[in-house]
């Protein structure tokens, strides 16, 4: 009896995924392979991809669009939390995974699959993701992971593909590894593993250099309901159509580019390219119009207790854990009140929002203004300075020698 009877393997086409096919049959003893690819909005041909699989030894193969789902489920909670893991990278590969999972453990269900795998390596953030979400959704499919465990080097991968038909592959592989999808694209190795080295503009494709920018700016007013975004410059728009759209505004102002050294959950610091146009401008939106729309506290616990929390738990790989699932309760319980319209201009690589505007505005200007009509008691504040500073002039005669 080999490791698992009939496998669902998470298919991308590429030389690794396709050797885990003989793979599993043939070292690990698996009776039938099923592939499936994932459509978030990469952008590949998926039905090559999936004629591919099915010549590389896959008894079954599909392909799932769940584009959709990905942005509603998965992208704008998300992005209702503000969510940026170690303050900056908006989570684009991390978010993807849990739905891949979720498929991956439909199709297990419906064609009687006893395990589910995957191709990732032993060093990455994607493997706990899958191996964590997979077992949240079902604890009892076994999952497999050869590329973990069979320690081929790259050529030595080809050459076992080579013997099971495999073609190895025509292109030369790109000194990148890359992972892309509608919300962005996450870009390592090559020259990019020394953190001194300067991207060279190759390794980017959504997001133009500020040299070829144009010279003046694009302004976007990005419409919000409930802290979901629902048109583009007063034009309603689908989800998947919106990401989309903001995605090339963003790019061709040369928006979204984010050059960091992150903290991986194994413990290993990475240097990450990340292109995310459009999720980067949406957050930046919604911030401000929580801004406009939140009251104080709220919005202070939000960020500091609920944001960084969320977006770690994104990243690693506890999407389907109860504590994400009350974090999402609390979100949504703020954005009731998050609708409006934020602003933003576009210009050369950066991203501003000059103007925001909600009906449940918190904003007074009645209060707020400088001139000698506002409606503020002035003195009214003695009385709470003096009550709010208390505290601080007692410590001060007891601590404080004059
Ligand atoms: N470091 C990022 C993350 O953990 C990107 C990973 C990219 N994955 C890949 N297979 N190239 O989310």
């Amino acid at each position: 009896m080999g490791r698992a009877k009939k496998v669902v393997l998470a298919y991308s086409g590429g030389v690794d995924t396709s050797v885990c096919i003989p793979y599993l049959m043939n070292e690990w003893g698996c009776e039938a392979v099923v592939a499936l690819s994932a459509d978030l909005g990469q952008g590949e041909d998926l039905e090559a991809i999936r004629q591919k699989a099915l010549k590389s030894g896959a008894a079954e193969a599909y392909v799932e669009d769940v584009r959709q789902e990905f942005i509603e489920q998965y992208a704008f909670p998300a992005l209702q939390s503000n969510a940026l893991y170690e303050g900056r990278y908006p989570l684009a590969t991390a978010l993807a995974r849990p739905l891949i999972a979720k498929i991956l453990v439909d199709i297990a269900h419906k064609t009687g699959c006893d395990a589910v795998a995957h191709g990732c390596t032993g060093k990455g953030n994607d493997q706990v993701r899958f191996d964590v979400s997979i077992a949240a959704l079902d604890p009892t499919l076994k999952v497999l992971a050869p590329a973990r465990e069979w320690g081929f080097s790259r050529q030595e991968t080809i050459e076992y593909g080579e013997k099971y038909g495999i073609p190895s592959p025509v292109k030369k592989k790109s000194a990148y590894s890359i992972d892309q999808n509608l919300l962005g694209r996450s870009i390592e190795c090559g020259i990019l593993e020394d953190p001194w080295a300067e991207p060279p503009e190759e390794v980017y494709a959504m997001t133009k250099s500020v040299n070829d920018c144009p010279a003046e700016p694009t302004y976007v007013e990005i419409q919000f309901v409930q802290g979901i975004p629902v048109a583009l410059d007063g034009e309603n728009i689908k989800p998947v159509e919106l990401v989309d759209r903001l995605n090339q505004i963003a790019g061709d102002n040369g928006v979204g580019r984010i050059d960091m050294l992150e903290n991986r959950l194994v413990g290993i610091k990475s240097r990450e390219i990340y292109e995310s146009p459009a999720m980067l401008v949406l957050i930046r939106a919604h911030q401000e119009l929580e801004a406009l729309t939140l009251p104080k506290e709220v919005t202070f616990y939000k960020q500091q207790q609920i944001e960084a929390t969320y977006a770690q738990l994104v990243y690693n790989g506890l999407w389907y854990s109860p504590l994400k699932m009350a974090l999402d309760g609390f979100v949504r319980e703020t954005q009731q009140v998050v609708t409006g319209t934020a602003r933003v201009k576009l210009h050369r690589g950066t991203c501003t929002v000059v103007g925001r505007k909600a009906k449940l505005s918190l904003y007074s200007e009645e209060l707020s203004t400088y001139t000698s009509s506002d409606t503020f008691d002035h003195k009214a504040a003695e009385g709470f300075i003096y009550v709010w500073g208390l505290p601080t002039r007692v410590w001060s005669q007891v601590h404080r020698k004059p």
